[in-house]
């Protein structure tokens, strides 16, 4: 049967789903980085992240949670509750990387004195800019309610996602989520969405400090699909993997 597609973003498209307020996402193998600068496809991405951020999904619910996960379908696509996606990418840093290093001259690598938590408006076409919550409440982006949930709700997926990597030998340094309303029985809620997995994370080996994360493509390291696997295999997901 052909479904309906809805959106095609740069790492998945998203059709209509079987019922209503559902859609499914389809994992692409595209990777993207420094604002669509650089461009590639590295086969077999889109079935690890799919694999992996379905599992994430499924361990954030069992440690309350809620999110958008219904099912995984197949290798590349899961079953998913439609949400009305906040404009607002919410990043959770743990040590100094990327954009932090970038914008504000710190060290690369160091570890920050507690969370930071940053919002950042969803747009290519503005390169993402750095958000207050002034910004978010005044461009109606969120409520302060809202800010409140998505700011608690993030500490705690660090605090969860940190102790399970710290667990398989991986450091959480920093990661990326995206929060959407849901409204059932004429009341609207907001519940994590989008995705987790080594595309929106900084996870790095505790011993040899190695990178495993789309740091791999940023920086042109190579094997991306290598350490995607091998996180995959340290939170136990081979049997997912051979299907
Ligand atoms: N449950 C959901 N309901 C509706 N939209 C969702 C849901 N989960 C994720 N999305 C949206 O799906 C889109 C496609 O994902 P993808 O990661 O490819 O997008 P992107 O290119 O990174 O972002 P964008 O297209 O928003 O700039 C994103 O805009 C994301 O916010
Ligand atoms: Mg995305």
């Amino acid at each position: 049967m052909d479904k309906k597609q809805i959106y095609e973003g740069k790492a998945k498209v998203l059709f209509e789903g079987p019922e209503e307020g559902q859609i499914i996402q389809y994992f692409k193998d595209d990777a993207t980085a420094f604002n669509k600068q650089k461009f590639d496809v590295i086969e077999g991405k889109g079935v690890l992240n799919n694999i992996i951020s379905a599992y994430m999904m499924e361990f954030f619910s069992k440690n309350g949670i809620e999110n958008h996960f219904i099912e995984r379908l197949n290798k590349r696509e899961q079953l998913v509750k439609k949400v009305e996606i906040v404009p607002v990418e919410v990043v959770l840093r743990n040590y100094a990387a990327g954009t932090l290093v970038k914008r504000y001259g710190l060290e690369d690598g160091i570890k920050l004195s507690r969370p930071l938590i940053e919002f950042c408006y969803k747009s290519d076409e503005h390169g993402d800019p750095l958000l207050s919550e002034e910004h978010i409440l005044i461009f109606n982006f969120a409520t302060q309610d809202e800010i409140d949930m998505m700011k608690k709700t993030t500490l705690i997926i660090n605090q969860i996602l940190g102790d399970l990597f710290d667990k398989i030998g991986i450091i959480l340094g920093d990661f990326k989520v995206e929060f959407g309303r849901v409204t059932e029985n004429g009341s609207t809620r907001l519940i994590l969405a989008d995705e987790m997995s080594p595309d929106n994370c900084r996870l790095w080996d505790k011993e040899t400090l190695e990178i495993m994360d789309k740091d791999r493509f940023r920086k042109g390291l190579g094997s991306l699909t290598e350490f995607y696997r091998e996180v995959a295999v340290r939170l136990g997901l081979e049997k997912e993997l051979e299907e």
